[in-house]
């Protein structure tokens, strides 16, 4: 698909790779781009910076149906239709099974984490492709793109990284069957797994782990620069005949246990 004016929703654009994101789909590929997130004064920080002309933000809550719902239809009142969805928003939620008394971590902080990363990627991805069937069909076969956000800790979860992990998992579950159903009314759908990308979620993990991850990055010996994932959704949406896959984008780095 073609980016040139078409219309990104993105969530978590807010911030770190989404935000990388927004900027490098307008500046680079003239598209508009809607940001959903959480974070009131980070989005509208973002749409100042990238030209209201181009960039809205709508505060949204991806756990939320009513909240995304909302969402959703104000993309469609101010630029008229979604033709690609990037779902970015996402928790880190790092905590061990057992607590340090032997304790069993409570159900709730597991289902936090599956309300955000896992169940809102269903419920953006679902009001968004309702629209897409909506647009012409590009190339006689295009309508719509979605990329799904999940994490080489889907593949390697770390000790402690129960919940998100299995959050991450449940996106590359999702991918094939959403793919193949999807397909039928002309959309693909794709994942990208990053590694270690220098963000706000990584920064502001304990210095003592950022020091160990940073240690294990393999060939390029770095974190990944945000306009390489940025990058990364740019061939995916242009990309015709990419669907169902996930990227593993992490310079080929594999995280120990800890
Ligand atoms: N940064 C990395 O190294 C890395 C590695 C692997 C995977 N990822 C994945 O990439 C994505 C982006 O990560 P990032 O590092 O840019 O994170 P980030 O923390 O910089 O940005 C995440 C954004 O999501 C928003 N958000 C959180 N909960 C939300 C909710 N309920 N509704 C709407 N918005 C919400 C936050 O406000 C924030 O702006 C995430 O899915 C993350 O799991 C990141």
């Amino acid at each position: 698909m073609r980016i040139q004016d078409k219309v990104v929703v993105i969530t978590g654009g807010a911030s770190g790779l989404g935000l990388a994101t927004a900027h490098y789909l307008v500046e680079e590929k003239a598209a508009f781009v809607a940001i959903f997130d959480l974070n009131v004064e980070a989005g509208e920080a973002a749409v100042a910076r990238i030209g209201a002309d181009r960039a809205i933000y709508v505060q949204t809550d991806v756990s939320d149906e009513a909240s995304v719902q909302h969402a959703v239809d104000t993309v469609m009142a101010r630029f008229g239709a979604i033709h690609v969805c990037i779902n970015g928003a996402a928790v880190p939620t790092g905590f061990k099974i057992l607590g340090k008394e032997g304790k069993a971590a409570p159900l709730a902080r597991f289902a936090q984490a599956t309300a955000i990363n896992l169940n809102g990627v269903f419920n953006v991805m679902s009001k968004c492709v309702e629209q897409m069937t909506r647009n012409d069909a590009e190339a006689g076969e295009e309508r719509g793109v979605v990329i799904n956000v999940s994490s080489g800790a889907a593949y390697e979860g770390q000790v402690g990284q129960c919940a998100y992990s299995a959050t991450k998992a449940g996106v590359i579950g999702m991918n094939m069957p959403a793919a193949r159903e999807l397909g039928a009314v002309g959309v693909r759908v794709n994942a990208i797994a990053p590694g270690l990308f220098l963000t706000t979620m990584v920064a502001g993990l304990e210095e003592k782990i950022l020091d160990s991850l940073k240690e294990q990055m393999e060939a390029p010996k770095r974190l990944g620069d945000t306009r390489e994932f940025a990058h990364c959704c740019a061939f995916l949406i242009e990309n015709a005949y990419i669907n169902g896959e996930t990227i593993r984008l992490d310079g080929a780095t594999r995280m120990r246990a800890r």
